[in-house]
Formats: C-alpha cells, sequence, structure tokens
C-alpha cells in the first residue's frame, strides 16, 4: 500500500528539522558557547617546582621570531629594516612578530597578569611597574621567551645563517634543544681564576643577551624570569624606592640586575643545579659553577649540557670578540658565525658607568669612580 504524501512530506520536514538540529551552531543550554572576553589560549600551567630536572621531550623551539622596539615594524629605517630582512629571508618557515612599547603591555597583560598561577602574576607585575626602558627591554625578552618561546633576537642583529642550521657542524640538531646560547665573551680568566667571570668588564665569559632560543615553558627560563624579578626587587628595595622610581640606574646594574651577566648567572645557577640533581657534578668537571665553567669556557665547538640547552662557541654569535688580536681565549675557527651583533647600545649614554673610565662618544652625566 502506498504511503499517502502528507506521510512523506512529514519525514522530510523532520529529516530537514534533524539535520539543522544536529548542524547548525549549538544554543542548546547543556553546551554553552564560551563568553567573548574568554582568554582564547589556555592558561599558562603552573611554574614547575624547585625540581631543575628535564628531559630530552622537553617542547621543542617555536618557529617564531621575537623582537621588541618602542615603534612598530613600518615604521623602522632602513637600516634596521634590512637587518630584519635577513631574518625574514633565511627563515622562511618562522613568523615574525615585533612587540611595541604599547603591545608588550596587552601580552604582559595576557600571559602573565591574567595567569592563574600567582607566581607569575606577580613576575608580571614587577615587569608592569618598571619605568626605565632598558630594564624593561631586557626583562621582556625573557619573559616572551619563557611564556612563548621562539627565537628572540635584537633589533641591532642580521642574521648570517639559517636558525635551522645553527648547530652545524656538530653531532647536534637544533632539534634536540630546548634553549640555544650564544657566548658573548670567554677569554680565558686570569691564573685560570674561573671566579673572575663575574667581572663583566675585565675578563669575562658570559653568555649574550642580543640572540636567545628557548622553547616555551623551559625550566631555564623560568629560572631567568624569577632571578631578575628577584633582583628588579632587590635593586628598588637598596636604593629605597619603588620599581617604577628606578631611574638613574648604573650600567653595572643594568648589566647586573637585567642583562647578561643577571642572565649568565641565571643560567649558570640552573645548570649547575640539573648537574647536581642528576649526579653530574661528581664527574672531572667538578661542581656548581666552576662545574659549568669547565662544561662551557672556551668553548670550540657546540655543546649541549644540563640535557637540553644547546651553547654555540663564541663566533657564533661574536664574531668580533672570536678575532680580537690579542688572541686570548677560544676563537672556534670551525664554526659558522649565525648571527651579526651591531652593538648600537644607543642606551648607555643615559646611563652612569662606575668603571671610573668613559665611553667613547660619552655625554652623560660624570662618571662615578671607585664605587664597586
Ligand atoms: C635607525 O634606527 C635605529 C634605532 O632607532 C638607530 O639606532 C639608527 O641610528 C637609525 N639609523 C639611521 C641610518 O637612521
Ligand atoms: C644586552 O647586553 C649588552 C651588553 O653585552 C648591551 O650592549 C645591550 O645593550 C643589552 N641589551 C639591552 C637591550 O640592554
Amino acid at each position: 500500500m502506498p504511503v499517502p504524501t502528507s506521510t512523506w512530506r512529514l519525514i522530510a520536514l523532520l529529516s530537514l528539522c534533524f539535520i539543522l538540529y544536529t548542524h547548525l551552531p549549538s544554543t542548546h543550554p547543556s553546551t554553552p558557547t564560551p563568553s567573548p572576553r574568554a582568554p582564547t589560549t589556555p592558561p599558562l600551567p603552573l611554574p614547575e617546582s624547585s625540581s631543575t630536572t628535564t628531559t630530552t621531550s622537553s617542547p621543542r623551539i617555536p618557529h617564531k621570531i621575537w623582537q621588541t622596539w618602542h615603534t612598530p615594524t613600518h615604521l623602522l629605517n632602513a637600516t634596521d629594516t634590512s637587518r630584519l630582512t635577513t631574518w625574514l629571508t633565511l627563515n622562511p618557515s618562522y613568523r615574525h612578530e615585533l612587540l611595541t612599547d604599547t603591545s608588550a603591555a596587552t601580552y604582559i597583560q595576557h600571559h602573565y597578569l591574567s595567569s592563574p598561577s600567582a607566581e607569575l602574576r606577580e613576575i608580571g607585575s614587577v615587569y608592569t611597574q618598571l619605568t626605565d626602558r632598558i630594564l624593561k627591554a631586557d626583562f621582556l625578552r625573557y619573559l616572551i621567551l619563557y611564556a612563548s618561546g621562539g627565537i628572540y633576537t635584537d633589533l641591532d642583529t642580521s642574521c648570517l645563517f639559517p636558525i635551522h642550521q645553527w648547530a652545524h657542524p656538530s653531532k647536534f640538531s637544533m632539534d634536540d634543544a630546548g634553549v640555544v646560547l650564544g657566548i658573548e665573551s670567554d677569554r680565558e680568566p686570569v691564573e685560570n681564576d674561573w671566579r673572575l667571570y663575574r667581572d663583566y668588564r675585565a675578563r669575562i665569559w658570559g653568555f649574550n643577551n642580543w640572540t636567545i632560543a628557548s622553547a616555551a615553558r623551559h625550566p631555564l627560563m623560568l629560572a631567568v624570569i624569577r632571578a631578575v624579578a628577584k633582583n628588579l626587587r632587590g635593586l628598588a628595595e637598596g636604593k629605597g624606592k619603588g620599581l617604577g622610581e628606578l631611574g638613574d640606574v648604573f650600567y653595572k646594574e643594568v648589566i647586573d640586575s637585567t642583562g647578561p651577566r643577571a642572565f649568565t648567572d641565571a643560567v649558570v645557577g640552573f645548570v649547575a643545579g640539573w648537574d647536581e640533581a642528576n649526579g653530574n657534578g661528581a664527574k672531572k668537571e667538578g661542581r656548581g659553577e666552576e662545574g659549568v665553567y669547565k662544561q662551557v669556557g672556551l668553548l670550540e665547538k657546540s655543546k649541549m649540557v644540563a640535557g637540553d640547552v644547546l651553547v654555540l662557541p663564541i663566533r657564533a654569535m661574536s664574531v668580533l670578540e672570536a678575532d680580537r688580536n690579542d688572541g686570548e681565549g677560544a676563537r672556534s675557527l670551525g664554526v659558522e658565525s649565525v648571527v651579526r651583533h651591531w652593538s648600537e647600545g644607543t642606551w648607555k649614554a643615559d646611563h652612569f658607568v662606575i668603571y671610573g673610565e668613559k665611553p667613547e662618544g660619552w655625554k652623560g652625566a660624570e662618571v662615578v669612580k671607585g664605587i664597586d
């Protein structure tokens, strides 16, 4: 017996209702759509415990190049634009983002001040309270690398070699690394006194701050942002000032609280802790800071320390230092120069120095002598 047309119509109508119900965006109360104000990325996990152990399965370094400046990319002058172009041309698979003072504030708001972790909110608030632009610029790069990961590089750098080949030639690959660091200076300390690395201007060794690569939420970067926030609070307390009143800071105070000295100290502390936790301290290199210096001082080839921290020898990022005339220290002639740092350092002219010697072109306040 044929089905009446009215029944077919009813079936068709019910089917249509069913299709619409299952395919249109749901307004069912049991599946609420997120409020438009909800964060679009998952919140950062809480900082890891004080354990400094990493494993080789830690996340890889994202293919993202970060820079920071006071103005956006389209306002950069010809020199800066040509340097930026080297990064984009040699690394076509990498994304690039330049944070301005204003967009950095939004970034810190999103990744730190809104974090579920009280410690990250506190660290972010140290950054937000700062007004000195150099302290802020130094701190920001570490905060970006911890929260997002990628390659941070100063505007006064050029890329000379594709990032994915930076470990070449060595048995390591960039894909093995959770952090990649370059050496700024590694002159052999006088009388082999490894402690002299603490003296920034004399004979030093240390990691450079102009180009740093890291996986997101790497425990080394967590150690760095913790240390820098602590240094800044200590600097302000020592002067009896608020973080926002840190104006006339000395050159050495910048270097020690947020700059390469602070960075190197935090990295050395992290690697020494990792060695201790992983039983490396008993090896011939020795324990603590001295053991770290013995692993990465005077490097001629790339070296992996603390599980996944790849240290490139001095020529990779400091070719002028590697080729200096006095012939001290490592030269690492066998490795590529991967980054050129043009050492603009304009900020030094408005920060006092304490070494009793005027930097070239000094137009700032009178040099303060004999304080150290
Ligand atoms: C380009 O801008 C940078 C940063 O502001 C500055 O240091 C440099 O002197 C400028 N170069 C020229 C050629 O204007
Ligand atoms: C990073 O440290 C170097 C000193 O090695 C300094 O010249 C440079 O200006 C620093 N960068 C910033 C943004 O402070």
